[in-house]
């Protein structure tokens, strides 16, 4: 009988955009910056990834606005200076034959806390922090009450998207991801459990979606042709009454009607009181619900350890790619030895060649 090759090995088209395979590295905040500017941290930390042999290394969160931050000490591409550092950090990616996106962020009303080292909560505006921003004035657990925008405020958020986006194509980026997840800013406006607008931006599920949707349009206007979009969802906020895999599927219709490419699945983050039934892969569900409702290929990330569950996924039907975060910390060269594993061609960096070699050196 023949082989049949792995599925996660078979290379994938977005746009003018073809990636080897799929098994990627999801978005992970690092929280090391200072200004928002890109350093030796994430040269190393993003460059090992790539040598590692993944297709597409994502970003951490990355800022289109100070405001914008989770803390201090996040990633920012909200000048020119910024646009310049990430170059550095693509132009290695780039040498090791893989490809790199952006994930733009705004945090919302989960802005302006301390960083996990620094004990995470938030940054009340007298302890040095900023105001936060949202649809309406609810906070997050005992985050402070968002500064509810008004819709000024709102259109300059959408150019800040569109111009982070500007400049991460002159730094050379080959993707762009919007952070719709995670109880960030467009995910406070998605859910009705944070959103009360009722104005354009507010009330039915269309409206909800209006922001994600005016920015994604924004961004694909500055974009060349052929440039891959994704949009970060989360699928499920875990709470009666919020956002589930059919409201998800509902957005993500309305992506793929605004030339989104891909949508990345995962869940959470928007109300404290989620109850999530955390376990192996289980974001899958969900992400084989918005698939069954659109065209466009779907990414799912969460507790996805192993190259055969990875595997299982893709061959199940439930997903097109695999997002791997902690796996890839714990091993840089997680998608080397999938390949190994499953039976893909991966070819190790020629640097790394004796890798492969176990008998006596010299
Ligand atoms: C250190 C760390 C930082 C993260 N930061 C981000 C982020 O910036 N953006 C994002 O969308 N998700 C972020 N996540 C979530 C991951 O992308 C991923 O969805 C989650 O960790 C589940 O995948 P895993 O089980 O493979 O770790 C982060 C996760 C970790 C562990």
């Amino acid at each position: 009988m023949a082989n049949i090759p792995p599925r996660l090995f078979e290379p994938i088209t977005l746009g003018a955009l073809t990636l080897p395979h799929r098994l990627w590295v999801a978005p992970m905040c690092q929280y090391s910056c200072d200004d928002g500017m890109p350093n030796d941290w994430q040269l190393v930390h993003l460059g090992s990834f790539a040598i590692g042999r993944a297709a597409l290394v994502m970003t951490e969160a990355t800022a289109v606005n100070p405001a914008g931050r989770i803390t201090a000490k996040d990633a920012g591409i909200w000048s020119d200076a910024h646009a310049e550092a990430w170059r550095r950090v693509v132009d290695f990616v780039h040498t090791q034959g893989a490809a790199i996106g952006i994930q733009l962020a705004h945090a919302g009303r989960k802005a302006s806390a301390n960083p996990p080292q620094e004990g995470r909560g938030a940054v009340r505006p007298e302890q040095g922090g900023w105001v936060t921003v949202g649809p309406s004035p609810l906070a997050y657990g005992r985050m402070p009450v968002p500064h509810e925008l008004t819709a000024s405020e709102i259109r300059s958020i959408v150019d800040d998207f569109a111009a982070a986006a500007r400049r991460a194509i002159r730094a050379g980026f080959d993707l762009i991801e919007i952070h719709g997840a995670h109880g960030y800013l467009l995910d406070n406006f998605l859910s009705a459990l944070s959103n009360q607008r009722d104005d354009e931006y507010g009330g039915d599920e269309e409206r909800r979606s209006r922001l994600l949707i005016e920015i994604v349009d924004a961004v694909r206007a500055v974009m060349p042709d052929g440039m891959p979009m994704v949009v970060r969802l989360s699928a499920a906020d875990w709470v009666p009454g919020g956002i589930d895999a059919a409201e998800a599927m509902r957005v993500s219709q309305r992506l793929e009607a605004h030339g989104v490419d891909l949508v990345s699945v995962s869940s959470g983050g928007n109300d404290h009181r989620q109850d999530i039934p955390v376990g192996p892969g289980y974001q899958v569900p969900l992400a084989r619900a918005v698939r069954a409702g659109v065209g466009i290929p779907v990414g799912v990330a969460g507790l996805i350890d192993s190259p055969k569950q990875a595997e299982t996924i893709l061959v199940d039907g439930a997903a097109d790619v695999v997002y791997v975060a902690r796996q890839f910390l714990r091993e840089p060269t997680f998608a080397l030895r999938a390949a190994a594993e499953l039976g893909g061609s991966l070819e190790w960096a020629c640097q790394y060649q004796m890798a492969k070699f176990a008998g006596s050196i010299p």
